[in-house]
């Protein structure tokens, strides 16, 4: 057994094709989903993924299919389930199966997937020599804080930075920086850390949040307003957050070297530490 699927309440493996074709996720886009990361079988900051996923269904009146005690009992089981130790699951909430039409009826069942995956998380060398990142137009939907699984925007933005020979997309909205297709930004001037506030432009991302408060815990001032797209060539250091990459050091933007410094380690430090307790 590889990995380990839940669907509306039982478990399979992802080898069995589950999923309706009119389920309003596969047609429209009409669903919300979560990453999180597993280590040791350990699941990590699982109750922040909880409250964002729980969240999003608010936002878009999906009937949530779990309190958190069931959530949490599900991905226990799931996790338990799993053949190997590291890794990630992804889950996906959609507004259920219905006669395809635009109007949705108030009264369906949501479909629940969740399975896991084997991932090989960023070692010591990759979490030092960072990632590239190519500026791109933000062209995804108006309420990018929703984790919706309308991510076309973003898939075809990432296929631009992988064509260039970049990691990651920094998405540029009218002059601002946004985020990542998949990952929050920051950048470090002058011993300040700042990044984007929360609003419908970017996703309120987990790694994101902890690693502001640590960054306070520590003494560390960050603000949270909007970055300037022309104020990337005078920072002193760049980093990206994500479920997946940690704090990951941000090398180039646009080709140009960015330069680097003692505050992103610190904060992966930091973060790495937080993830093994939690
Ligand atoms: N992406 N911004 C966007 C647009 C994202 O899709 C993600 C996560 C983040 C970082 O959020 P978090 O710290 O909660 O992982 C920011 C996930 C990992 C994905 O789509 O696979």
């Amino acid at each position: 057994m590889t990995d380990v699927l839940y669907i509306n309440g039982r478990f399979t493996t992802t080898a069995e094709r589950v999923i309706g074709v009119e389920d309003r996720g596969f047609q429209f886009g009409d669903a919300v989903y979560e990453v999180f990361k597993f280590v040791g079988k350990r699941p990590v900051f699982l109750s922040d993924h909880y409250r964002r996923m729980e969240g999003g269904l608010r936002a878009i009146e999906i009937r949530s299919p779990w309190d958190e005690a069931l959530f949490t009992a599900v991905m226990q089981d799931l996790l338990a389930r799993t053949a190997f130790d590291d890794g990630i699951v992804y889950i996906q909430v959609t507004r259920g199966e219905a006669t395809r039409a635009h109007f949705y009826p108030d009264d369906l069942r949501p479909t629940v997937v969740a399975y896991s995956r084997a991932f090989t998380f960023p070692d010591v060398a990759k979490k030092e020599r960072g990632i590239r990142l190519v500026t791109t137009a933000d062209l995804r939907w108006k309420h990018c804080d929703v984790k919706s699984v309308n991510l076309l925007a973003n898939a075809l933005a990432k296929k631009k930075a992988q064509r260039a020979g970049a990691d990651e997309v920094l998405l540029i909205d009218g002059g601002i920086v946004r985020e990542g297709a998949s990952a929050s930004f920051f950048v470090v001037r002058d011993g300040l850390v700042i990044t984007h506030p929360l609003d419908e432009h970017i996703l309120p991302g987990v790694v994101r949040d902890r690693v502001i408060n640590l960054a306070r815990a520590a003494d560390v001032r960050v603000e949270e307003r909007p970055i300037l797209e022309n104020e990337l060539a005078d920072v002193d250091e760049a980093f990206i957050t994500s479920t997946t990459m940690g704090v990951m050091p941000v090398a180039a933007i646009d080709g140009k070297a960015m330069r680097r410094g003692d505050l992103t380690p610190r904060l992966q430090a930091l973060l790495d530490r937080e993830e093994q307790a939690s």
